[in-house]
């Protein structure tokens, strides 16, 4: 199976509007209109969506630049109404936002996002045909006590439970241990790969086969320049979900050339 694979920058609460301009200036620069065998997406905060979608539009009208696709960082798994700070997957839609990151360990952590919200929010997400891009992954604890897979069956299961097969032709995984996270400390080739196997197992488990070798499973944690070849070299790695190397046009360039190969 031929699976594209998909290098998503997750600016998490950096960059305001002024900085999104001047990092999309700079990557396009450097970018040069090369065409990458890969997708390449951007989740910048809120209120920088409507910048950013200003800046590809007229960069793609303007030169042959690479699609770049933009995605939120999280959406409500309601409508509309009195969700105070809320922002809802239509609004996304307006900024031609394409994909919503969504399970991230931080909220998970941070918010208290339980595997019920996060798939009331894919589900939400889906209906409008926003990409969720599903992240999973286990803390240090958890992997030290013999659960990794345990806990990675639970989050895929409840994640992902009552969505269709078509539901799972749109979605994206992405494996993200959370000791890995923007700590320096990246799995070794050889865990991600484990890990990335054992998801693609639970997928084939409740999907069937075919649903399994299709879908696409990213690695997070520390990717860098220096360590993206080899984790992308992996036959179950299908790119990468980056934070901190992310934040630099030239870094984030970077690991998509030796992720890619090119
Ligand atoms: P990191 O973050 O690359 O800074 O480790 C990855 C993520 O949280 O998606």
């Amino acid at each position: 199976m031929n699976r594209k694979p998909i290098f998503a920058a997750n600016w998490k609460m950096n960059k305001g509007p002024s900085q999104t301009e001047d990092f999309v200036k700079s990557f396009l620069s450097k970018l040069q209109g090369q065409d990458f065998p890969c997708e390449i997406v951007i989740a910048p905060p809120f209120v920088s969506l409507a910048k950013l979608a200003d800046l590809l539009h007229s960069a793609t009208a303007g030169q042959n630049a690479h699609a770049i696709q933009i995605a939120a960082q999280n959406c409500s798994e309601h409508d509309s109404g009195a969700y105070t700070g809320e922002v809802s997957v239509l609004m996304l839609r307006e900024f031609f936002t394409h994909y919503v990151i969504l399970g991230h360990s931080e909220r998970r952590s941070i918010y208290g996002e339980t595997d019920a919200v996060i798939n009331a929010k894919m589900k939400k997400a889906l209906e409008t045909n926003l990409k969720p891009i599903f992240c999973i992954g286990e803390t240090l604890a958890e992997r030290e006590g013999g659960k990794l897979e345990s806990v990675l069956r639970t989050q895929v299961t409840e994640g992902l439970k009552d969505l269709t097969e078509k539901d799972l032709a749109e979605t994206v995984i992405a494996y993200e241990p959370v000791w890995a996270i923007g700590t320096g400390v990246t799995a070794t080739s050889q865990q991600a790969q484990d890990a990335h196997a054992f998801v693609r197992s639970l997928v084939a488990e409740l999907y069937g086969a075919d649903t399994a070798s299709r879908i696409r499973i990213q690695y997070g944690g520390s990717v860098k320049p220096n360590n993206a070849a080899e984790l992308m070299a992996c036959p179950d790695i299908d790119g990468a979900l980056i934070g901190g190397a992310a934040l630099e046009p030239q870094s984030f360039l970077e690991i998509i050339r030796n992720g890619t190969g090119e």
